[in-house]
């Protein structure tokens, strides 16, 4: 009999993936499928998901991409948000379930985001509607004024847009993607449950400012938002440690390619498809809370969303797993989280 750790948990779904569109789809959408059951996926194509028609060929792409089964990985659309979005065609969108929840980037905070929004008071007539049909708004909660510090930003965005906005519209159900900060985990941890969430990546929980500038330069772990300091780092990994229901996983996945994350004005983004739950059980194992694992990764996120547990079964073993280095691309190719180093856990 091995004596090898293995854990099995309802299989995990993502709650925040960029799968892009084309080649790159075709190429990065295995390693989520192997990991995941359902992911919900970003709209900011560089032609933005605005609406039905678009979400629903985007929808039909990525399944024909599929590599496993095309009916077991369920993809969830988003709509992005612009300030013309017609309310006929949201509430359309969430009651005929082409649309989970939309998406709401303040303008020019991160990749695609030129029709985000300027002033959030722009949409209050969609927040309204959405709070009214329980439809989940999923927001990139940076302040997008230039002179407001990066490492600002988030906890800025608090301040001066959330805590209003949630005075306002009490019953929007609302995430905070990809959090990064203490002020974030404090706000939510004390929020309803049912009504503020956030999604943690593997990489905000891995690592903090200094990684990005350990032997140079790394633009593979420029992100946004971008990597804080080690006390935010530990205030999200003792958030996750806690067993709360405010938190799930979302991994921010994010792939651009190596010539466009080395140049100069390189993108935002790190690809970390093919490693994120072996990051997320590696990091639940280090804060001795692998009981929570599993809420985290398939149980908080349907239930904030009101959707099934999923059915399926994942086994995690705790045996050495070597990421793989780059993935090809034609001329071009992309490179992943955490290329070439070794991981502790494997997937079974
Ligand atoms: C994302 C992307 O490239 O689409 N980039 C990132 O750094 N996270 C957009 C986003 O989620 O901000
Ligand atoms: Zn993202």
């Amino acid at each position: 009999m091995s004596s090898l750790k293995k854990i099995k948990i309802i299989k995990p779904d993502d709650w925040h993936v960029h799968l892009r569109d084309k080649k790159i789809l075709k190429k990065v959408l295995r390693y989520t499928e192997m990991f995941y059951q359902r992911a919900i996926i970003m709209p900011n194509l560089n032609k933005p998901i605005t609406n039905c028609k678009r979400a629903i060929a985007y929808k039909h792409r990525i399944l024909q991409a599929t590599q496993i089964n095309h009916t077991q990985f369920e993809p969830l659309m988003t709509c992005y948000l612009t300030k013309e979005t017609s309310l006929k065609e949201l509430k359309y969108g969430f009651l005929q379930k082409i649309f989970i929840g939309a998406k709401l980037y303040p303008n020019k905070c991160t990749t695609n985001s030129e029709t985000g929004i300027n002033k959030i008071s722009e949409i209050f007539h969609i927040l309204e509607l959405m709070q009214k049909i329980k439809m989940p708004l999923l927001i990139h909660a940076e302040d997008n004024n230039v002179d407001v510090d990066i490492y600002d930003r988030e906890a800025n965005f608090l301040e001066t847009t959330l805590i209003p906005l949630r005075k306002k519209f009490p019953e929007l159900k609302i995430v905070l993607e990809h959090i990064t900060t203490k002020e974030a985990v404090a706000y939510i941890e004390e929020s309803n449950p049912l009504y503020l969430a956030g999604t943690i990546t593997p990489h905000h929980l891995m690592l903090n400012r200094n990684n990005m500038f350990i032997n140079g330069i790394q633009p593979n772990l420029y992100c946004l938002p971008i990597l804080k300091r080690k006390k935010h780092q530990n205030a999200l990994r003792q958030a996750i440690s806690n067993g709360s229901m405010n938190f799930f996983l979302g991994s921010d996945s994010a792939p651009h390619i190596y010539r466009n994350k080395i140049s100069l004005f390189g993108c935002a983004g790190i690809f970390n498809a093919p490693s994120s739950l072996l990051c997320y059980i590696t990091i639940f194992e280090e804060m001795k809370a692998l009981k929570y694992f599993e809420s985290f990764c398939s149980k908080n996120g349907p239930n904030f969303y009101n959707l099934p547990i999923n059915q399926n079964t994942i086994t995690l073993i705790k045996k050495p797993c070597k990421i793989l280095k780059k993935i090809n691309l034609g001329k071009d190719s992309i490179l992943p989280f955490l290329s070439g180093e070794t991981l502790k856990w494997s997937i079974l």
